[in-house]
């Protein structure tokens, strides 16, 4: 009965934290303890939890474990060198430290948490810990002796100072035959810490209505208007808020994602059908996020059927779509109200115009003249105005940056309501 308690504690064990860590992604650095070992495993459980792992290794964490096993383990190739140009074409290192939504380092040498503890950057996985912007957690394993020393107990201190979490020790027998605390947590735990540290409530039963994607304008049966959203930061802010313990509905125009776990989702195509489906979940919704590239015109006249190739030209007429999130702001009483503004040029100018236009609480003004972010990418850059104050989030992925944007929410919004 006692084996059988346990395989279904198991389970359940695995299914919660298979939540949180599906898709999340996950740096692992390792360093030169003996206790690189139990780097294996936690990689494993990871893995089987749903997380994106990726490996990054001190040249002293190589004489302990080798990197082809935990390639293997985590289905990458394993990065060591900071300068190496094989390894800077695939993953550069600064590409790394924005990739990662965690960065987790177990085992954690003392040697490492001095340097870390000192801001220095000797080689890729310190030069990856002051590049990035995501939680860092420590998971130290030395002597017994050398963990109670003073000057380790100050660097501990010291980065807690800078944001660093150290998960702490175990206490027992020690590969160098010491009894004491210094050796590092089991592995079930530090997956169980990585997990629910994804998961918070400051938006605890909160119902949050999320606008995604683009829309579709048809022109005929065949033929629409539309651009080049992908949903991906909207959906992003779906999922980011699922873990604030939201109750998310997310009303979506055409994309090609997942729906992410836990979410209401409503399909819709053009603006008007998105406009009702808003405006049916208005009395109950508590904070709205447009992140949704409405269309700002549609197609005066929908051809029944297809239209035929014959002249030279074809004039178009189009007429203004309502504008959804200005509608919101105008409702009494209103939900706390967060736009998105997607500028090329005079970004915060526009932005700020659009804040009071569209008599938002918070808008997001985000730069889409640059490729690499705003439409169809997979990061962003964004500038938080509210009132006469700004915020600015520098390149980071999006659901990074989905995180960020639903602490500030969360932050923000008790005071506003
Ligand atoms: O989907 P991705 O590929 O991840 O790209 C993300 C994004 C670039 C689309 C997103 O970050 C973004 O900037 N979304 C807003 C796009 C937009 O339509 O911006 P806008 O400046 O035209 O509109 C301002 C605000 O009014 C937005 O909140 C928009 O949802 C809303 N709006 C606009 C027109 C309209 N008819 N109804 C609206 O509700």
């Amino acid at each position: 009965e006692e084996s059988h308690c346990k395989k279904i504690n198991s389970i359940l064990f695995y299914e919660y934290t298979m939540k949180q860590l599906t898709n999340k992604r996950i740096l692992l650095g390792i360093t030169g303890s003996i206790a690189a070992y139990k780097s294996a495993e936690l990689t494993r459980l990871l893995k089987k939890s749903g997380a994106d792992v990726r490996i990054v290794m001190t040249k002293a964490a190589t004489d302990f474990i080798t990197p082809l096993t935990m390639q293997a383990l985590s289905g990458h190739p394993v990065h060591i060198e900071l300068l190496d140009p094989a390894a800077e074409a695939g993953m550069g290192h600064i590409e790394l430290a924005r990739w990662a939504d965690r960065i987790i380092i177990a085992p954690a040498s003392a040697n490492i948490i001095s340097h870390l503890s000192q801001g220095q950057a000797v080689d890729l996985l310190t030069t990856l810990c002051l590049a990035t912007t995501a939680p860092i957690m420590l998971a130290p394993a030395m002597n017994q002796a050398m963990w109670q020393h003073p000057a380790q107990q100050h660097n501990i201190k010291r980065l807690s100072k800078h944001g660093i979490e150290c998960l702490g020790t175990d206490k027992g027998s020690q590969a160098c035959g010491d009894i004491g605390p210094g050796r590092m947590l089991e592995p079930d735990i530090i997956l169980q810490t990585i997990a629910n540290s994804f998961h918070s409530n400051s938006l605890d039963g909160v119902h949050v209505v999320i606008t995604a994607g683009p829309t579709q304008e048809a022109i005929d049966p065949v033929r629409f208007i539309s651009n080049n959203s992908s949903g991906k930061m909207g959906y992003a802010l779906a999922e980011a808020a699922i873990e604030a313990n939201a109750n998310v509905t997310l009303i979506s125009g055409p994309t090609h994602l997942d729906i992410p776990d836990r979410v209401e989702h409503i399909p819709v195509i053009s603006a008007k059908q998105m406009l009702f489906e808003v405006k049916k979940l208005l009395s109950t919704t508590t904070i709205f996020i447009g992140t949704a590239a409405v269309a700002d015109y549609r197609p005066l006249t929908f051809s029944e059927t297809k239209i035929k190739k014959s002249n030279d030209k074809l004039l178009l007429e189009l007429i203004k779509n309502p504008d959804i999130i200005s509608i919101v702001g105008a409702s009494k009483p209103k939900p706390f109200t967060v736009g998105f503004a997607a500028e090329t040029d005079n970004i915060i100018q526009y932005a700020t115009q659009k804040y009071h236009n569209k008599q938002l609480d918070l808008i997001i003004a985000n730069d889409v003249s640059d490729p690499s972010i705003g439409f169809d990418s997979n990061e962003n850059t964004v500038t938080a105005i509210w009132n006469d104050a700004q915020e600015e989030f520098p390149k980071m992925s999006k659901q990074q940056l989905a995180r960020k944007l639903i602490t500030l929410i969360s932050q923000r919004y008790p005071k506003e309501k």
